[in-house]
């Protein structure tokens, strides 16, 4: 621990640079909707890699300065960079894309509020999620993969055969602005998602006079 510490402040340009490194990745983590342990593993992955190539390539260097040279910690941090972005493609976590069988859906008041829940809420809460070109590539599919299967496990519209714990929140979560969560729709993405006021209402109407889907 002693050691770490006479390493931090020997080197404050590194340590800022992994602290600043840490921030933009929890940024991103929020921005996408990755749960920050997803996050939190990778760079700690990555702060691992980079110092092990570090002090790899100062082996010949007896006795070890006690300022790491800034050209060797920048490409070592590259390096490891890339390492971990294509070893993080390797986690089997996120590459399956199911769509299992659809074995009943609620009886939708009308075709209109169906639609309009298939813009908004079937790319998590159904068996018709349309995968996403980046669902393929970590860490975003690891993001994509948890939202599917946290979205499902609450209700899942394509199973509605058998009991959905959290159907009849439907109505409350749309309404309250909850659903569909703020990093779908971020940014101009899934724009299909975002309902005019008048779509709002229309599916407000709908969701009331489907059964099963408000309290
Ligand atoms: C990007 C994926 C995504 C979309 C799109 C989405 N949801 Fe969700 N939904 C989730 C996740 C993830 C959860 C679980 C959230 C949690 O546990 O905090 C959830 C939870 C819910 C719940 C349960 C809430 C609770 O507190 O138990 C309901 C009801 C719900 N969503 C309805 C909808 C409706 C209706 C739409 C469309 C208007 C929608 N969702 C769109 C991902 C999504």
């Amino acid at each position: 621990m002693a050691r770490v510490i006479a390493l931090i402040k020997a080197n404050p340009a590194a340590t800022s640079v992994a602290a600043g490194l840490f921030v933009l990745a929890m940024l991103v983590a929020i921005l996408i909707g990755l749960p920050p342990p997803f996050m939190i593993a990778l760079y700690v992955v990555f702060v691992v890699v980079a110092w092990r190539i570090y002090r790899w390539r100062m082996r010949g260097h007896d006795p070890r300065p006690a300022t790491a040279p800034g050209g060797i910690l920048a490409t070592s941090t590259a390096v490891a960079f890339v390492i971990v972005a294509l070893a993080a493609q390797a986690v089997p976590y996120g590459r399956s894309h199911s769509n299992p069988a659809i074995t009943g859906e609620p009886q939708w008041a009308n075709a209109e509020t169906r639609a309009l829940m298939v813009r908004a809420c079937f790319d998590c809460h159904s068996n018709e999620v349309e995968w996403p070109w980046y669902s393929n590539v970590a860490p975003l599919s690891w993001a994509v993969t948890k939202h599917v299967d946290d979205g499902r496990n609450k209700v899942n519209y394509s199973e509605f055969d058998q009991p959905q714990r959290d159907a009849d929140k439907s109505l409350e979560e749309v309404e309250n602005g909850s659903m569909p969560p703020p990093y779908y729709t971020f940014g101009g993405v899934h724009s299909d998602a975002k309902l005019t006021p008048a779509e709002m209402t229309t599916l407000l109407e709908g969701l009331a006079a489907t059964p099963g889907l408000s309290e």
